[in-house]
């Protein structure tokens, strides 16, 4: 990963931006602001437009967590592009089952294109691994995964990822899409459990 990608989140004491919030039945505290995840959301979304240029790539958003961070990303995309959401589901609650599961809702040839896989965390890494191996199997020429975050520390398999806004320590984590049990996803910035 190169350097400006390695990013580790610290938290000032002082830093104060939003208090704790709760989310059903945790509290959590603030971890990334609002204005630091835009402005990472804009560096790889120039990064995106200069390698892909004229690719007209495909980007495949998948549902339900990456659908903030995708939305602001292809704000910032400066070629002609086109964007799908898909489903894929291997996790509930607060840890990972590992568990691998179909791509659902893929309506796009995806042979001989550019993809772009735009995913809101990977964690464990099950999921993106059984997603990667299913596209491929559909014979994109280019296959590239963009993600928020990653857990670098949890990360239970081997995958390329080009495209990281952050990584971050293996603490459970809520807002800008991501949920705890279906909750938080609105939060504007990011939190972390106490
Ligand atoms: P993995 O298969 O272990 O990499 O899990 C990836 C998926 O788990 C992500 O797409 C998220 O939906 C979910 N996930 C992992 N960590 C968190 C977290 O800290 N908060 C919310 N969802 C998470
Ligand atoms: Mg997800």
């Amino acid at each position: 990963m190169p350097e400006e990608q390695r990013f580790f989140c610290k938290f000032a004491p002082n830093f104060c931006f939003m208090n704790s919030v709760i989310v059903k039945d945790k509290t959590f505290r603030p971890f990334l602001a609002a204005e630091e995840i835009q402005k990472r959301v804009a560096e790889i979304g120039a990064r995106i437009s200069q390698d892909l240029e004229g690719k007209n790539p495909l980007f495949l958003a998948i549902l339900n967590g990456s659908y903030v961070f995708a939305a602001d990303l292809l704000r910032h995309i400066t070629t002609p592009c086109e964007i799908s959401f898909i489903r894929v589901s291997s996790y509930s609650g607060m840890e990972s089952t590992g568990k691998l599961t179909e791509v659902i809702g893929l309506k796009e040839n995806i042979e001989g294109r550019t993809v772009v896989i735009v995913e809101d965390i990977i964690d464990s890494g099950f999921t993106m691994e059984g997603l990667v191996n299913s596209l491929k199997a559909k014979n994109p020429a280019d296959l590239r995964i963009c993600t928020l975050l990653t857990k670098p520390g949890n990360m239970k398999v081997d995958l390329d990822i080009p495209y990281c806004a952050f990584e971050i320590p293996n603490d459970f984590i809520v807002g800008y899409g991501l949920d705890y049990d279906g909750y938080g996803r609105n939060l504007p910035a990011i939190y972390v459990v106490e």
